[in-house]
């Protein structure tokens, strides 16, 4: 169509690989690449730096324009003051859940996607609900998933400091908190093609991911 840009939206639970599969298909289609989750991690962070409780909704949401206003709307979504060490860190991923669990927030950061996906023209976004609420129009869209137990022994085999156990817990915990919510809870959008990543190589879903780009008419 024309005059709408081009957008792939990636969606599941939390490492399923998205970020990985997604870097792999902006390099190949020259998209950009925005990291959605990324900016409720900004929040949730700013709210333990300064002491803010993340249940207390009025003054997160008062956070959340603050960090808008500061960082000029939607650069704090590709901010580069935030060191993703600091924000995969546990305090962040225990954090994380309810601040994304607050409509105003969601409101907010659902509207500095569409701001910043507007100025470009052709996009690759992860998240939880970019095929579903953000970009129901999107021009492909993925749900990716994969058993709990694979997706915390990948995540485990990634950051090499953390345990098993605890890796696992914090996946199951936030697939509960994303899958449960009111406002834009995870779910795959219907027209999304799923892929469950369990027995598959990087390889693989990358092949299949782009096969369905090129189908869509995106040129690598
Ligand atoms: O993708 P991630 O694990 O960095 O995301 C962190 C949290 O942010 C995740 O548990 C739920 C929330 N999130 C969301 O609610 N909607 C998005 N589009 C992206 C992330």
């Amino acid at each position: 169509e024309e005059g709408v840009n081009t957008v792939v939206a990636v969606d599941g639970p939390a490492a399923a690989g998205k970020t990985t599969t997604c870097l792999a298909l902006a390099r190949s289609f020259d998209l950009h690449y925005l990291e959605s989750g990324r900016t409720y991690r900004i929040i949730a962070f700013e709210a333990i730096q300064r002491k803010i409780p993340v249940e207390n909704t009025r003054k997160i949401t008062g956070l959340c324009d603050e960090l808008i206003t500061e960082s000029r709307s939607a650069t704090l979504l590709t901010s580069d003051r935030y060191e993703p060490e600091t924000l995969r860190a546990t305090p962040v991923n225990v954090a994380v859940s309810t601040v994304a669990k607050i409509a105003e927030v969601r409101q907010r950061v659902t509207s500095l996607i569409r701001l910043w996906a507007g100025a470009q023209t052709r996009c690759v976004i992860e998240g939880r609900d970019i095929g579903t609420t953000i970009f129901p129009a999107a021009t492909v869209k993925f749900y990716l998933t994969a058993r709990p137990e694979v997706r915390a022994m990948r995540r485990v085999r990634q950051e090499r400091a953390a345990s098993y156990e605890n890796v696992l817990g914090d996946v199951i915990r936030r697939d509960e908190a994303d899958m449960s919510r009111a406002s834009s809870p995870l779910v795959p959008a219907e027209d999304a093609i799923r892929i469950d990543t369990s027995e598959l190589t990087f390889e693989q879903v990358v092949s299949r991911m782009t096969a369905a780009c090129r189908n869509r008419g995106l040129e690598i």
